[in-house]
């Protein structure tokens, strides 16, 4: 169950950040399998990589983890904020978060400091992670893949009516959509 605005931390809340959650969610609402993204669609890759390019993108241990092992190295040209309760060693591009407050301090320091203050930052799962901050989300850039392939991982319940579809550029087999949260 989703939880309610006001039960996030004033921090989360009350940033000038705009949060903007980014994903690939399947027909059925699979975004993971086994650690994984359940399909390879390089364009939907690249896009991710276009879209955060020199911002903040706060995410969970385990896709950190999962980037990691696939590049190499967190997400070049960002700074990755992760949630953890471990004590995580990081590059210099990586900072680790105990918690939904300091991860949101850290994206803002790294918004300033370090992206010429840009006031975005994204929110890169992976399900806890999109769960948690979903009542503070002001923008979905969702990837929807046509197809319903088995996961163990889900994007959360969230309400269509909160938000308005603002720009759909179709392709073959997914659609990239963009939603704004309603006023
Ligand atoms: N399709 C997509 O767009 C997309 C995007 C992202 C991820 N994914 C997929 O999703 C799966 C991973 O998602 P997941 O939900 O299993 O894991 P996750 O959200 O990436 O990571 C979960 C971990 O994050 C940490 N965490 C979460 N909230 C926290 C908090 N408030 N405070 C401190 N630590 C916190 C905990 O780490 P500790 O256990 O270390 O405390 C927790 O075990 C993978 O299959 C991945 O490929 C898909």
């Amino acid at each position: 169950m989703t939880a309610s605005r006001e039960s996030l931390p004033a921090a989360v809340r009350e940033t000038d950040l705009e949060l903007v959650a980014i994903a690939a969610v399947a027909a059925n609402g699979v975004i993971g399998r086994d650690g994984e993204m359940p399909w390879h669609i390089p364009a939907d890759l690249e896009h991710f990589k276009e879209t955060t390019m020199d911002h903040p993108v706060i995410m969970g241990r385990v896709t950190y983890e999962g980037i990691v092992e696939a590049l190499g190295e967190p997400l070049p040209g960002r700074t990755t904020i992760v949630l953890t309760s471990r004590d995580l060693e990081t590059p210099e591009n990586a900072v680790v978060a105990s918690d939904l407050e300091s991860a949101i301090e850290a994206a803002e320091t790294a918004a300033r400091e370090r992206h010429d203050g840009t006031d975005r930052a994204f929110v890169a799962g992976g399900a806890s992670v999109y769960e948690q901050f979903l009542p503070a989300i002001d923008r979905l850039i969702v990837t929807e893949v046509h197809d319903a392939p088995d996961g163990d991982t889900r994007f959360p319940e969230w309400d269509p009516e909160s938000f308005r579809e603002v720009t759909r550029d179709d392709h073959d087999g997914f659609a990239f959509v963009e939603y704004v949260r309603r006023e």
